[in-house]
């Protein structure tokens, strides 16, 4: 199946460092990627360049065929491009079902009354625990493509049919999630202890 999403040569660099080395890709519909690297890899200013966020130095964004490198985050949005962030959790001490009961209370238009205790109402609490409860991810239209940035190993290989790992700005690794904690270079550069335990689902 044709591209939906493509990056070609891309390139970004802050004070000498190159923190996107020369990165492409490319993603089909229906696509289940992860995006995996040790911490300060580049994984989020990959996004921040795809997203429009940030400008790259060179290279090349494609969204369904087109090139986008020179079009806003909120015209990329328009492409269908659409980015949900890595910790989601906005206020320290709501647990998970607080934030959607607020987001559903937001949704009803009644999130003014978030200082009364919304714990008190039930159906605000039901909808949150059932919206929950729903795996979100495996809900996701067949035909979208997706790219996840996950550290939790778990996660991943539940989910992705594709892992994609970056070291240091680079692609050093994109296939499968069985391949890739056998991977001398992978393993080298990240899963280090998990690929040794051998516990890839
Ligand atoms: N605006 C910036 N100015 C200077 N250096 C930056 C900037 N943004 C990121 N960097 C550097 O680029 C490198 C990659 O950072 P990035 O945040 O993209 O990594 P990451 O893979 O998302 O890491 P993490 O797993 O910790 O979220 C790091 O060395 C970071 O310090
Ligand atoms: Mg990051």
């Amino acid at each position: 199946m044709s591209a939906i999403f493509e990056v070609r040569n891309l390139k970004r660099s802050f004070g000498g460092l190159a923190v996107t080395n020369d990165v492409s890709l490319s993603m089909a519909p229906g696509d289940r990627v992860a995006l995996i690297g040790p911490n300060g890899a580049g994984k989020t200013t990959f996004v921040n360049l795809v997203t429009g966020n940030l400008k790259p130095d060179a290279g090349e964004v494609r969204i369904g065929g087109e090139t986008v490198t020179n079009v806003d985050a909120i015209g990329r949005v328009r492409r269908g491009l659409v980015r949900s962030f890595q910790v989601t959790r906005l206020f320290q001490d709501m647990t998970p079902a607080e934030h959607v009961a607020l987001a559903v209370l937001q949704r009803d238009g009644r999130a003014g009354r978030m200082f009364g205790n919304f714990l008190a109402m039930p159906g605000v609490m039901a909808e949150a625990g059932s919206l929950l409860g729903k795996q979100a991810l495996a809900d996701l239209p067949d035909d979208l493509a997706v790219l996840m940035i996950e550290h939790d190993m778990d996660l991943v290989f539940r989910f992705a049919k594709r892992v994609i790992v970056l070291a240091a700005g680079t692609v050093i690794f994109d296939g499968s999630p069985a391949d890739v904690t056998r991977d001398p270079r992978v393993r080298e550069a990240y899963l280090g202890s998990y690929a040794d335990a051998g516990s890839a689902a």
